[in-house]
């Protein structure tokens, strides 16, 4: 079976959230059971570097405002993994990232730039890009690639089937009206039966009408989605959808996020041998210049700082969690607001509170390595990797029941109790959990079961992976 994977970015190469980790690890785990996988991601610099042995397959020429656009295929550095990159200088190569300026400001012209990608991807399905490979399966990833389905219903015959995945209804790609004649389209679609969304153009809104199945990346998210309060104005869209729609729970690297191989932290360990995580625990409270207090419950959080994220919440409750002994360790970037506030909670607190506004990709497995709990408020959270970071390297998730949260995590009551889950997202109710976790770890043994329980779940790709694969078949036989 020969599956695309289209996505505007891939680990380690661009990234800004788990998108870019999932588009990584994922194709591998399909091609590790079987599949013909190959991605297609836009020639953004960073790709152009990396990328290995890249050859032209066919020089499209001139289409969505620029003169030149080419075909190229190439490997992917780490897994060798064959790539096509859609070299179109004038849309992509361009510093900022791959959605924003440097000012965090949308590029104006991310219509064409994200049309573009998917309108390729549907010519490699129509047998016109490259005869020597057309896909079965197109799969496309966020409103970024989601145009795919929409060509490849609409302007482009193939007999490929398209899925598309929801990584966050939040990110809807909208633009204007007035740029409708750019996409080629059949009129008949300016209109809420195709991309329009009050008033607009919806990217987003183009995989869910046309995709032949929508997945989402955790069954509780899939539901949730259907609903207004979660639906982001486009639950009926969903909900029309019907049983094309399912959640296929995310796994992660368990080779880059492994504490027993792990290059980045102060000493490796694993659940037999505990003792380099209590390493790993000073090394970091050292780094930080937190106070080397072993009985402190030391958090972290490495996140972007949203509002998704439900940081305020915690920022709320932070007084509170100090007088009980907790420690916090915060890395992120994002909205001005959050970070000026995390900057002067670690000005109040020295020794007790450190923050790092950036990103940094080491640092977060040091982070995740040494600290006792990592805390996931979100509002909503389609699925969430750092929760299952935590997992992984025995810090124990405190976490709101929600989206992927709720499928990973469990608490008391539930068949293993991994970390520690709250319901309402307001300060007092995420206190309470944090409070909980402190109790636990004093009492020792608790929490030693829960490391235990935490380090033993199944996390990797491979489940996920054969699901994938199940929808593909179903897909093709329907
Ligand atoms: P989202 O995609 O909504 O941001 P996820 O939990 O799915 O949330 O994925 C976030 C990814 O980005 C994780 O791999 C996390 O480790 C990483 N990450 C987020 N912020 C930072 C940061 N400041 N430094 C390093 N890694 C970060
Ligand atoms: C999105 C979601 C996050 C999810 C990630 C990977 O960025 O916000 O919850 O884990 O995609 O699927």
């Amino acid at each position: 079976m020969k599956v695309l994977h289209v996505a505007a970015e891939v680990f380690p190469l661009v990234k800004t959230g788990g998108l870019a980790d999932v588009v990584a690890a994922l194709p591998v785990a399909l091609a590790e059971q079987g599949a013909d996988v190959r991605l297609l991601l836009p020639g953004l610099p960073q790709v152009l570097e990396a990328v290995q042995a890249a050859r032209v397959v066919v020089d499209i020429g001139a289409c969505f405002g620029a003169v030149r656009v080419r075909l190229l295929l190439a490997r992917m550095p780490h897994s060798q993994l064959p790539v096509y990159v859609v070299d179109a200088p004038y849309l992509y190569r361009r510093g900022g990232s791959p959605y924003q300026d440097s000012l965090g400001q949308e590029w104006p012209d991310n219509l064409q730039r994200f049309a573009l990608l998917g309108w390729v991807a549907a010519h490699l399905a129509a047998d016109d890009a490259d005869p020597a490979w057309v896909p079965d399966i197109v799969h496309a990833h966020d409103w970024h690639a989601a145009m795919a389905c929409a060509y490849m219903a609409q302007h482009v015959p193939t007999a490929a089937r398209s899925v598309f995945t929801v990584h966050n209804l939040a990110f809807q790609g909208l633009f204007s009206m007035h740029d409708w004649p750019m996409l080629g389209m059949p009129s008949e679609l300016l209109s809420a039966a195709g991309l329009e969304f009050h008033g607009q153009l919806s990217f987003m809104k183009a995989g869910l009408q046309f995709a032949h199945h929508i997945t989402t990346v955790s069954p509780t998210y899939a539901g949730e989605i259907a609903t207004h309060e979660f639906g982001c104005g486009l639950d009926g869209v969903i909900r029309s959808r019907g049983t094309h729609v399912s959640g296929i729970l995310n796994g992660i690297d368990t080779e880059v996020w492994n504490p027993a191989t792990d290059p980045a932290i102060a000493q490796r360990y694993d659940s037999e041998r505990l003792q380099g995580k209590a390493v790993c625990r000073l090394a970091l409270q050292r780094e930080l210049g937190l106070q080397t207090d072993g009985q402190a419950l030391l958090l972290t959080i490495v996140s972007r700082l949203t509002a998704q994220k439900g940081l305020d919440l915690l920022l709320a409750a932070l007084p509170e969690m100090l007088q009980a002994g907790v420690q916090l360790a915060v890395q992120g970037t994002g909205e001005p607001a959050l970070e000026a506030a995390f900057r002067m909670a670690q000005q109040a607190h020295p020794g007790r509170v450190h923050v790092h506004i950036g990103y940094d990709e080491a640092r977060a497995h040091r982070l995740v390595a040494g600290a006792d709990a990592i805390l996931v408020p979100s509002r909503f959270e389609p699925c969430g990797l750092t929760q299952m970071y935590g997992l992984r390297y025995g810090t124990l998730p405190i976490v709101r029941r929600v989206g992927g949260l709720a499928d990973t995590v469990q608490d008391v009551g539930d068949a293993q109790d991994t970390g520690f889950v709250f319901d309402a997202a307001t300060p007092q109710e995420l206190l309470r959990a944090v409070l909980r976790a402190v109790e636990a770890q004093r009492e020792g043994q608790a929490w030693q079961a829960r490391v235990a329980s935490a380090m033993a779940q199944e996390l990797s790709w491979a489940q996920p992976a054969s699901d994938y694969l199940d929808l593909y078949q179903a897909l093709l036989s329907s």
